[in-house]
């Protein structure tokens, strides 16, 4: 993965600096990104879109790893940025992103949350309903603010290409239907309005997605609504927004395409129906979160007890688990790892990994294959850069790991470990009702 590669000593050593040191000097569990792997499919997007001669913005989905240090990246490599919430918002406007090349995000907004999004000027709100609909509207009226909106639709794909692409089917709780004339009347709302100036349409289709299929279905159908709406409402989208959700290799079970080629048959499509159409190319807008930082991140964590239950398996114990990495409970998800203070060494048997919460689901991998590990080894998770962190939390009260970048040679922390003060800085104490 990336930078990764195996040292001199026999330790696993991401973006040139030892595993094995940083667990020592940041203490387990602990994230660590590999900056330039980021970098590296940041680039890669943007550069296949410029390859092909198209208009585009890649929009960096920060639902899958949002922290200041990693919104200053996406700045500093140039792309846009989706947020779904407030608190991501915020998160971006503290990290100085460029409000302009904001997207807003989501399927209940408050009306807080729109507030904030239009005091902050963001460059694009992604309509998700009516409601929303008629509430912004309401809001920029009072304001008398303009505001460029994307139409988030449900394309109604029932794709035979892989389980997850089950958001963008009709039975969804995202974006107006495509088929049943919600779209269209949502549309028909928004180019009257004078304070809402409608860029285009917007589907997202699900996540790890390994086919093709799915994303060009989804723009045909996409254009030739379109292209229906070109003649009966005169609506010309400039924007094309073809949403996220390119998969990546978690384990050998997963077979995606390089992030690029995914982009390619995305616009080759695009191209093909548009001229079919009579349409003019509009820009092509995505927004991937996993493929930019899934296979960047990696955790490390401290070998503890083990527990053998004869003839079935062994557990191997390690000091995080779904407090850090929810997605195996939740998601059933595969990982593969390593022990990084022994890499070079041969696997002798298969154990299970468990993490440390009173849940027996909380398993991190169930057949791992390692040499004998002892306590104080070192275990490395690969590719948990996305929706690792981010849906971290703190069961058991278990503190949240802290997040190391580490480039040419060297680390730095960006996300402190969470403190036991940490844990109780929102605890209020009981006072008896006499009293209050
Ligand atoms: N755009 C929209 C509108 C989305 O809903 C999502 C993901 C993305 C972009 C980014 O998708 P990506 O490129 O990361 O696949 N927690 C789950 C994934 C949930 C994805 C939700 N939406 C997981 O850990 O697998």
């Amino acid at each position: 993965y990336g930078t990764a590669n195996i040292n001199e000593i026999g330790h696993l050593e991401i973006g040139g600096v030892d595993t094995v040191t940083l667990a020592k000097k940041y203490g387990t569990p602990l994230y660590v990104y590999d900056v330039a792997l980021i970098r590296k499919r940041a680039r890669a997007f943007k550069k296949t879109f410029e390859s092909m001669g198209v208009k585009a913005q890649v929009a960096y989905a920060s639902k899958a790893f949002s922290t200041i240090a990693m919104i200053q990246l996406v700045e500093e490599e140039g792309l846009s940025l989706d947020v779904v919430s407030g608190g991501e918002l915020f998160t971006a406007i503290k990290a100085e992103f460029p409000s302009e090349r904001i997207h807003f995000h989501g399927n209940n907004k408050s009306e807080s949350e729109l507030l904030m999004a239009l005091d902050y000027h963001v460059g694009c709100i992604v309509v998700d309903n009516f409601h929303e609909l008629y509430l912004l509207a309401q809001l920029c009226e009072q304001r008398k603010q303009e505001v460029k909106v994307l139409l988030r639709v449900t394309p109604g794909i029932e794709a035979h290409t892989h389980d997850y692409i089950l958001t963008g089917q009709e039975d969804s709780k995202f974006g107006f239907d495509l088929q049943n004339g919600q779209a269209e009347d949502a549309l028909t709302y928004a180019i009257q309005n004078q304070y809402l100036d409608v860029l285009g349409l917007h589907c997202h289709i699900g996540s790890q997605i390994f086919e093709t299929t799915g994303f060009k279905l989804a723009a045909k159908k996409l254009l030739e609504k379109l292209a229906e709406w070109n003649e009966s409402l005169l609506f010309e989208a400039s924007v094309l927004n073809l949403g996220g959700g390119f998969g990546i290799r978690y384990t050998d079970e997963d077979a995606p395409l390089s992030p690029e080629s995914y982009v390619v048959e995305m616009i080759d499509e695009v191209r093909i129906e548009t001229e079919r159409l009579g349409l003019a190319l509009p820009e092509i807008w995505i927004e991937p979160g996993r493929s930019m930082v899934g296979d960047a991140g990696t955790t490390l964590y401290s070998v503890g007890s083990q527990k053998d239950v004869p003839n079935i398996r062994k557990y191997l114990a390690v000091d995080g688990g779904m407090t850090d990495n929810l997605r195996p409970a939740l998601y059933d998800a595969k990982y593969e790892a390593i022990l990084a203070n022994r890499a070079n060494e041969k696997t002798t048997e298969t154990v299970a990994i468990a993490g440390k919460c009173c849940e027996s689901g909380d398993m991190l991998i169930w057949d791992l294959p390692l040499p004998e590990a002892a306590p104080n080894d070192i275990l490395a998770v690969f590719c948990t850069g996305a929706y690792g962190y981010s849906m971290s939390n703190n069961y058991n009260r278990i503190p949240r790991p802290p997040v190391v970048f580490v480039e040419n040679g060297t680390s730095q922390l960006v996300v402190k470990r969470e403190s036991y003060e940490d844990l109780l800085r929102l605890d209020l104490s009981y006072v008896e009702k006499s009293q209050v």
